[in-house]
């Protein structure tokens, strides 16, 4: 496997790729790689004969007091994981490779950015179609594979490439999860061990709201009763939210819904979502 750090290089090594009329699946990630990451780089080695991962912490998608600092940063453990499940190429960026100077341009994705997360985090969905739509560009991939945990992410990316014709096919990849139901994230490591125990509240909650929608329930009473389950957990809930999956507004009945939820256990702050069978 090879460790790009300079775009000239990149290119060089993608141009003898597109000679040999291989095509590439991008994996774009922050690092601190888990079994949840490697499930997407498996599927995108199966989608295109050459697999890129990205490593890049993007500040641009970090708000004022959030984790940037402290996001966890091992890249050699995370290159012996990549370099095990057969990738090709580390394209691992420094923030000035990635945001040269006189860098002037944001991509801002209204609607499906606006709501959730995104009225959590101003501006952090701005950062990520910006830190995507640039690395689309820097490794033309055929293919570019996201996790369905973070599915507002997805949402916003999909829409971006819909909006914007890019000529790539974005795949979603279910979550990955611990024996207990807990989603496998990169900042499930801030948990201390009480914390880790009471986590599981979280998919618990999700999954009991699910049930009771399929069984036809109000849908304002199961996220009530999902925000009242994280409470008593210890959870200081940011929101739950039954929403139409494409769309992220209300949710339709007939069409894919999802559940979500965003609740900080302590200083972590974690995410979770469930599809809901909304007929
Ligand atoms: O999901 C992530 O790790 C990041 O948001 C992404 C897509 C790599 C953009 O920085």
């Amino acid at each position: 496997m090879q460790i790009i750090r300079r775009l000239e290089a990149l290119r060089q090594a993608l141009d003898l790729y597109a000679h040999a009329g291989e095509g590439v699946a991008l994996v774009p990630t922050m690092g601190a790689l888990h079994a949840g990451h490697m499930a997407l780089v498996d599927a995108a080695r199966r989608r295109a004969p050459r697999t890129v991962v990205s490593i890049f912490v993007n500040p641009k998608q970090f708000g004022p007091g959030e984790d940037l600092a402290r996001y966890p940063r091992r890249e050699a453990a995370d290159a012996q994981m990549l370099a095990d499940h057969g990738v090709d190429i580390l394209w691992a960026p420094e923030v000035d490779e990635m945001y040269p100077a006189g860098f002037a341009t944001t991509v801002s994705v209204s609607g499906v950015s606006e709501v959730l997360d995104g009225a959590h985090r101003p501006g952090h969905f701005d950062g990520v179609a910006t830190v995507v739509a640039r690395l689309f560009g820097q490794v033309r991939p055929v293919a570019a594979f996201f996790g369905e945990k973070d599915f507002q992410q997805l949402a916003v990316v999909r829409r971006m490439v819909a909006d914007l014709s890019l000529p790539v096919e974005i795949v979603g990849v279910p979550t990955q999860r611990e024996d207990d139901g807990l989603a496998l994230s990169s900042r499930n490591i801030y948990l201390d061990e009480a914390e880790r125990a009471r986590a599981v509240a979280l998919p618990r909650a999700l999954g009991v709201a699910e049930r009771a929608l399929s069984r036809g329930d109000d849908p304002a009473s199961a996220v009530a009763g999902a925000l009242a389950a994280l409470t008593r957990a210890g959870f200081d809930p940011d929101y739950v939210a039954l929403v139409d999956a494409e769309t992220l507004r209300d949710p339709v009945r007939g069409r894919p819904a999802r559940l979500l939820a965003a609740a900080r256990l302590g200083t972590t702050r974690l995410i979770d979502n469930i599809a809901v069978d909304f007929d």
